[in-house]
């Protein structure tokens, strides 16, 4: 695990273009620049199953956005966000600092290629509002002792955990829910859990093991979880307003349509009490 603080933008050795990485894909889903033609011909793949793919990574885009800015203007000004991905429009740091200045992000991430763009990225922020940490959802103890994720959680403040599009990348075999819940004990009362997850509930049962065989061949795996399964993860939590809904019903900005309500996401907000 590494901080922030080396200041070395040089790619890795280990980038390895040749395996689809999921960070990649889910970049070219959005229609970012950074993937390599593995990335490329793995996620048209996927695309190819259903045009839902796009239309979900879009949505769950945005409830990131939304999802931020409530949080932040709800008071929170303390973000630690797992699984950070390529930074691309509307990063947390941006979308929280909208309404505080100050608001601090810890961006943790296990893909080398991820930090080498998020400390690029990062580079012109000030040291104190974010700090980038390469480290893996599957090793919770070794998350809460980095000094970074330390800070935040010391200041006593309530802190917003974000796990947006990065739960279906932890199989069962590694305990997602206990995983889960040794981050929320972690947190401050008062704090926010915020989650988006990948969902086959809206596939025709024949369709939806496609989409996880196509990530067989990539850097990890993807584990499709029912409306039941993520909702285990709020448990003792507080759901906020709507409950956990598809992505682009979550707090919409906007009219919803019809094709909103099948949006292969699942999306919620919980409260510690
Ligand atoms: C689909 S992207 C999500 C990006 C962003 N959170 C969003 O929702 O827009 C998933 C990210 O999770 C990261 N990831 C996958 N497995 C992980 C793990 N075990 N630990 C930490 N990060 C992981 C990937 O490297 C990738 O950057």
């Amino acid at each position: 695990m590494g901080g922030d603080d080396d200041g070395d933008l040089r790619p890795p050795a280990d980038l390895r273009p040749e395996i689809p990485h999921p960070a990649r894909m889910y970049d070219y889903y959005l229609g970012g620049k950074d993937h390599f033609p593995a990335d490329r011909e793995a996620a048209e793949k996927v695309m190819a199953l259903s045009p839902l793919v796009r239309i979900s990574a879009l949505a769950n885009r945005a409830f990131l956005g939304r999802a931020v800015h409530h949080l932040a203007a709800s008071g929170v000004r303390r973000f630690i966000d797992i699984g950070t991905g390529i930074p691309t429009a509307g990063n947390t740091h941006q979308v929280a600092q909208q309404v505080h200045p100050d608001a601090r992000v810890v961006y943790l991430d296990n893909d080398p290629i991820v930090l080498v763009h998020s400390r690029a990225l990062l580079s012109g922020t000030t040291p104190e509002s974010t700090a980038v940490v390469q480290a893996d959802l599957r090793e919770p103890a070794a998350i809460l002792k980095a000094p970074e994720v330390r800070e935040v959680l010391d200041s006593g403040q309530p802190v917003a955990l974000l796990l947006f599009a990065v739960l279906h990348f932890i199989d069962e075999a590694d305990d997602p829910h206990a995983i889960v819940r040794t981050l929320v004990d972690a947190l401050p009362a008062g704090s926010h859990l915020a989650i988006s997850h990948a969902t086959g509930d809206f596939a025709p049962p024949a369709d939806a093991a496609k989409g996880p065989a196509l990530y067989r061949n990539a850097s990890a795996q993807l584990t499709m979880r029912s409306r039941e399964q993520v909702l285990r993860f709020f448990d003792g939590l507080e759901l906020l307003e709507p409950g956990l809904v598809t992505a682009p019903l979550w707090r919409p900005d906007r009219e919803p349509e019809p094709a909103d309500a099948r949006v292969a996401f699942w999306a919620g907000v919980g409260r510690k009490a």
